[in-house]
């Protein structure tokens, strides 16, 4: 029988709660989310529960992350659900913080991100994006005090951000990455996805195979600039509005201009209507 959750809403509570976890000096895994949980998250979470003793997910859609204009209001909540899908995984405890717990009236402290954070790429197309990130997960990670901390490649710039930022604050969090979970079309699970039209839906993995499709191509040494133009027009044709289809270096986020040059990373953000969809796989 899977044991209900520890639900914690305030600072003080949290504390209490994860000094009873870290009793016996047991280790503790922090998986942050916005909820709307779905398989890619709960794979997060196993792999959080192979490498530390305690489990802990936060649930918390953070205002500072979206623009006025996105989707903060409608994104999907689905609170009960996520409860069973986290008690299913035996979590030990839900850090489920109201706005105003994490950002008091007077908040006035943020994280200013750099390197990773301003390579040109999601940051183009969404400049307040990273600092609220980095703020909200720089705050989790002093709240929490976990050991490590489980995010998933599919947000692979975000993924390098809070990397650089717990190994610069001195966090002593340790950042594991986790592999992409996909549709069986390839489409990358995304809390998003349920935005889709069933047209769109259709047409979503199109951004997937294009990116297999071209990574093999610059693999077979075909000419960079090339094979990017024509991965870039098909993804076009199938209708989407693209932001970005790049290749750069896979830690630096830098461009890179060959596979001699270092490994190298395929990334693409692309709109299908008013759904925007990111992804990204290793050249
Ligand atoms: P959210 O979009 O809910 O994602 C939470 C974590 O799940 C992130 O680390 C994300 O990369 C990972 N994830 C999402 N889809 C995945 C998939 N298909 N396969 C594997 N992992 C996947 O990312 C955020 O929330 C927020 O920005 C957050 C880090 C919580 C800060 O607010």
């Amino acid at each position: 029988m899977p044991r209900n959750p520890t639900v914690v809403r305030t600072v003080p509570a949290l504390r209490r709660a994860v000094d009873a976890l870290r009793a016996r000096k047991a280790t503790v895994a922090l998986v942050p989310t916005m909820g709307a949980l779905h398989d890619g998250h709960v794979s997060l979470v196993r792999l959080a529960r192979r490498r530390a003793q305690r489990v802990v997910v936060s649930i918390f859609v953070n205002p500072t992350q979206f623009a006025p204009t996105e989707d903060f209001g409608s994104y999907p909540r689905t609170w009960k659900e996520d409860v069973a899908k986290l008690a299913a995984e035996n979590v030990e405890l839900i850090w489920h913080p109201e706005v105003k717990a994490m950002y008091p009236d007077g908040f006035a402290t943020r994280i200013v991100p750099e390197g990773p954070a301003t390579a040109g790429l999601e940051d183009r197309f969404r400049p307040h994006f990273f600092g609220g990130v980095a703020t909200v997960v720089g705050k989790l990670f002093t709240q929490v005090r976990p050991d490590i901390a489980i995010f998933g490649e599919k947000d692979f710039q975000q993924l390098r951000v809070v990397t650089q930022m717990a190994a610069d604050l001195d966090l002593g969090v340790k950042v594991i990455g986790s592999k992409t979970v996909r549709e069986r079309d390839g489409l990358a699970m995304s809390s998003r996805n349920v935005y889709l039209s069933p047209d769109e839906r259709r047409v979503a993995p199109t951004l997937n195979r294009v990116m297999k499709d071209t990574a093999a191509r610059l693999r077979a040494g075909e000419d960079t600039a090339a094979a990017m133009a024509e991965g870039a027009a098909a993804i076009t044709q199938a209708g989407f509005v693209l932001d970005y289809l790049e290749v750069r270096h896979a830690t630096t986020l830098a461009p890179i201009g060959s596979l001699k040059d270092g490994p190298m990373r395929m990334l693409v953000a692309a709109r299908l209507g008013t759904t925007r969809l990111i992804d990204n796989i290793a050249v």
